[in-house]
Parts: C-alpha cells; sequence; structure tokens
C-alpha cells in the first residue's frame, strides 16, 4: 500500500511530490504535514520554491541556505528520502539583481558558475538530482537548436547565448567532481512529454551536451497535463524511450492534471485514465527512474493562481476546506 511502495515493487526508484514549506499554509496545516510524512507514498521530495535563485542568492555572492534548510527538515526530516533539487538555472523566481543588472556575456556567465557551484557544493550528495537549467525552450520552436525561435528569449539566452545552458552543466560537472558528489544531473522541461518540436529540441540539447563530453544524466518531463488531453500512455512511452535512447534517465517531475473547476463527474473519471497513462509510461520504461507530484493536495496547489478556473489537479484535495483532512481521488488508486 502506499504510492512509493508500488514505485518500488515496480523496479523504480521513487514516487515522490513536491512541497512548498517553509513559509505557506502547508507549513501549519497538520494533516497536510502527516501526509507529506507518509513514507509509503513519498519516497522522494522536490522544493517547490525553496532553492530557486531568489531565496539561495538574494544578493550577489550572499548565500541564503535557510529557506532550503527548513524544507529539508520538514520534508526530509531523517534523510533517507531522495531529494530532487530544483533548480540551478531559470529565467523565472530571480532576484532583481540578477534581472535588473547591466550584463554582458562574460559576467553573466560568471555569475551562473558561481551559483551553480555554490549550490551544488552545499548541498552535496542531500540532492539525489538536481535540475541543472529548467525551461530554456521555447513553445514556439522549430525543433532545431540552430534557430533562435526555439529558445526561450530570456535574460540567459539574450545575454550568453545557447551556449549558456553547457556553462551550467559544465560548472555542475566540475562540482560533482570535485566533491566526488554521485548527483544526477537534469535538464528539466514542459511540453517535452511527447513527440513535437519542443521535444525534439530538448533530446538535441541532450544530444548536444552528451556529444561535447559534458555530464548530463537525465531528462525531466515536468508534465502539467490537462485532464482528457494528457498525452496517451503509448505517446509518453514512445518519447521516454526516444530520451533514453540517448543515453540519459527520464523522470516525470511535476505531474498534476488539471481541469475547470468544479470538476465534473466525467472529468474526475477521465483523471484517472490521465493519471494512469502518465504512471503507467513510467513503469513501462526502465529509464524512467519515478515519478513526482507538482504537490499532492488541491488546497495549496500553484494551479488556480497560474490558470484561473482551473484546479482539482492532485492526488488528494480538502472537501471540509483549508485544515481539514486530506481525501484520496479516486486517481490515487
Ligand atoms: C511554481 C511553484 O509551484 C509556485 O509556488 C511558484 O509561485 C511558481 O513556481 N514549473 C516549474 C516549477 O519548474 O518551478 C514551477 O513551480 C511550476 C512550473
Amino acid at each position: 500500500k502506499g504510492l512509493n511502495t508500488y514505485a518500488k515493487k515496480a523496479g523504480k526508484l521513487y514516487f515522490g511530490t513536491a512541497a512548498d514549506v517553509p513559509g505557506t499554509n502547508e507549513t501549519t496545516d497538520k494533516y497536510y504535514r502527516a501526509e507529506l510524512a507518509n513514507n509509503a507514498d513519498w519516497g522522494s521530495v522536490t522544493p517547490a520554491n525553496a532553492m530557486k535563485w531568489v531565496f539561495t542568492e538574494p544578493e550577489q555572492g550572499v548565500f541564503n541556505y535557510t529557506e532550503a534548510e527548513l524544507f529539508l527538515a520538514a520534508a526530509n526530516p531523517d534523510g533517507k528520502r531522495k531529494v530532487r533539487c530544483h533548480n540551478l538555472n531559470w529565467y523565472n523566481q530571480l532576484p532583481n539583481w540578477v534581472t535588473s543588472g547591466t550584463w554582458t556575456n562574460e559576467t553573466l556567465t560568471a555569475v551562473l558558475i558561481n551559483h551553480v557551484t555554490h549550490l551544488v557544493e552545499y548541498f552535496g550528495d542531500r540532492c539525489y538530482a538536481w535540475d541543472v537549467v529548467n525551461e530554456a525552450l521555447s513553445d514556439s520552436g522549430t525543433g532545431n537548436l540552430a534557430d533562435n525561435s526555439t529558445w526561450r528569449s530570456d535574460i540567459w539566452y539574450n545575454t550568453i547565448g545557447p551556449n549558456y545552458v553547457a556553462v551550467a552543466f559544465k560548472a555542475a560537472e566540475a562540482a560533482v567532481k570535485a566533491n566526488k558528489l554521485k548527483v544526477k544531473l537534469y535538464y528539466n522541461d514542459y511540453n517535452i512529454e511527447s513527440a513535437g518540436n519542443k521535444a525534439t529540441a530538448a533530446q538535441a540539447l541532450v544530444k548536444s551536451l552528451k556529444d561535447a563530453g559534458i555530464q548530463i544524466d537525465g531528462a525531466g518531463l515536468q508534465s502539467h497535463f490537462i485532464v482528457g488531453s494528457t498525452p496517451s500512455r503509448a505517446a509518453q512511452t514512445a518519447n521516454m524511450n526516444a530520451f533514453a535512447a540517448l543515453g540519459v534517465d527520464v523522470a516525470i517531475t511535476e505531474l498534476d492534471i488539471r481541469t475547470t473547476v468544479p470538476a465534473t463527474a466525467a472529468a474526475q473519471q477521465q483523471q484517472v485514465v490521465d493519471y494512469a497513462s502518465s504512471v503507467g509510461a513510467c513503469a513501462d520504461v526502465n529509464a524512467c527512474v519515478g515519478v513526482t507530484a507538482w504537490d499532492f493536495d488541491d488546497a495549496y496547489s500553484w494551479i488556480p493562481s497560474t490558470f484561473p478556473g482551473q484546479g482539482y489537479g492532485d492526488l488528494f484535495f480538502q472537501p471540509g476546506g483549508y485544515g481539514t483532512p486530506l481525501v484520496r481521488k479516486a486517481a490515487y488508486d
């Protein structure tokens, strides 16, 4: 019984969840916290926010691990879970000094290397994996890395060019080697969970790092899906195999499956099918090491604030409202 217990039986390393402690209502909700502590369900945890740049390097060269340590103490108190550390490079949730700095290729490259080096070294093997680069690709690219449109137009790409991805991975690899770490280095993105230009670009990116001899161990498939338009199990399996053929692991890193709220009975039924497609695809592919839900309780999901009118994406909900007992959805089973 339990999601992590089943995952292990299926030969996976873990079933996991993101959590957004400290500093949120999750922190003080005893029902949420009791479920977060359930080792039968959660063998891995990911900080939804606590390791992001805005928290970990709020001023240039000043590293602050307070939030991250509180996260680890709350979500992995006995240190026995795997931790998917998230993330080292992203365009979002950057401190002002980064976004409004005046940078050249050279100075921003130095900033990136310094950030990556400090975090990989500091957390060491307390991280099972790091999402080294998050969401570098655009949603309207050609699939060809040589095309501008393939890349997200952000501070990293616009200042350093496409090579910033290799810069980040090389810095992570150097810190891994210098400290003899086992941590796995991942590229993580959304809309790369089934065939399409963005998945093609992500595969080309993995291949380009591999070809350059740079350490990359995995592709993170975020999997923020929509009820009724989740890719089929076969489509997800084929895509996972395409990454695996490049010599990397894959992981489902941010699974949630949202719908218009209140969810209709039909949507609730379809959600069961959609969760099974995703988790089943991971079960079908040897290279898929595990599944991480992007939190487990609708009460605290990121979905309603990002996609107005949408919700019901997680495996549990609180029918009595915030701070009341959690109920498992049918998709849990
Ligand atoms: C989200 C968090 O869940 C929110 O709390 C925060 O306000 C914004 O970021 N893709 C990612 C995650 O890689 O870091 C995002 O997390 C969700 C989308």
